[in-house]
């Protein structure tokens, strides 16, 4: 599958749903949680404002969001592959039941503008057909000063040790794993989507250009992990 298949990225994730929480324990030894924590306390959700988790999958960004605020109010989730919002709302029914769970397009939410005071984004900017157009459209929805923190895999310019580390981990241990459980076609995206993903330099360049004041980008788990922090 091609990055930038939009219909085919959406069964993609769909077809996974079902073992994607279970597969990211497994590869990240549960750190994807700790990583998704450092997100939050860099941008500090408070009680009261409203949130969006853009590409939210399975729903774990927006729980951990909620716990983080200490309530599920206020919140709401967004993805197009409907199969990872029956895990979601399936996850948050029990304690957190007013997360809003949207099946739509991130690219194209059709939510009214300025609307958001904070934005998150877990591993989904690599996937969309544009990342500019991604920034584009979470620009319009925040409130100006509105803030927003998007989290993924780093990507690598040049050959670098870290980039070496990027690409034997994904293709010996990641896929290999994933192979066991059939899905070693679906995870070998991973790499591919990786191929054309901005570097965080330009991920800021991007997110300028699409209407931010401030951007910067923080790396975490040794440099393999990225995080672009904006304000609108
Ligand atoms: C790697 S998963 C990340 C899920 C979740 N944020 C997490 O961290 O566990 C990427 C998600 O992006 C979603 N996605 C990809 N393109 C999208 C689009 N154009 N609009 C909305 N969601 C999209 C996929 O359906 C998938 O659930």
């Amino acid at each position: 599958m091609r990055p930038g298949n939009t219909k085919a990225i959406e069964e993609m994730f769909n077809s996974i749903s079902s073992k994607y929480d279970f597969l990211n324990d497994i590869f990240s030894f549960g750190l994807h949680r700790f990583w998704k924590g450092e997100l939050l306390n860099m941008l500090n959700p408070t009680y009261g404002e409203i949130w969006i988790d853009l590409c939210c999958g399975t729903g774990d960004m927006s729980i951990l969001l909620a716990r983080y605020m200490k309530s599920s109010e206020n919140i709401t989730g967004i993805d197009s592959a409907s199969q990872a919002l029956l895990v979601a709302r399936e996850r948050s029914k029990k304690n957190y039941s007013f997360i809003k769970w949207i099946n739509g397009d991130a690219l194209q939410t059709n939510l009214p503008s300025d609307q958001f005071d904070g934005l998150l984004m877990a591993y989904g900017l690599r996937n969309l057909s544009s990342s500019y157009a991604g920034l584009r459209e979470a620009f319009r929805i925040l409130k100006p000063g509105g803030r927003a923190g998007i989290l993924d895999f780093r990507s690598f310019e040049g050959r670098s040790i870290q980039g070496l580390f990027q690409k034997i981990y994904l293709s010996f241990f990641v896929v290999p794993i994933a192979s066991l459980f059939g899905l070693g076609k679906e995870y070998s995206y991973i790499m591919k989507s990786l191929v054309n993903f901005p570097t965080g330099a330009k991920q800021i360049d991007l997110a300028l250009a699409a209407g931010f004041k401030k951007a910067q980008y923080r790396t975490l788990a040794q440099g393999q992990m990225g995080i672009l922090l904006l304000e609108a």
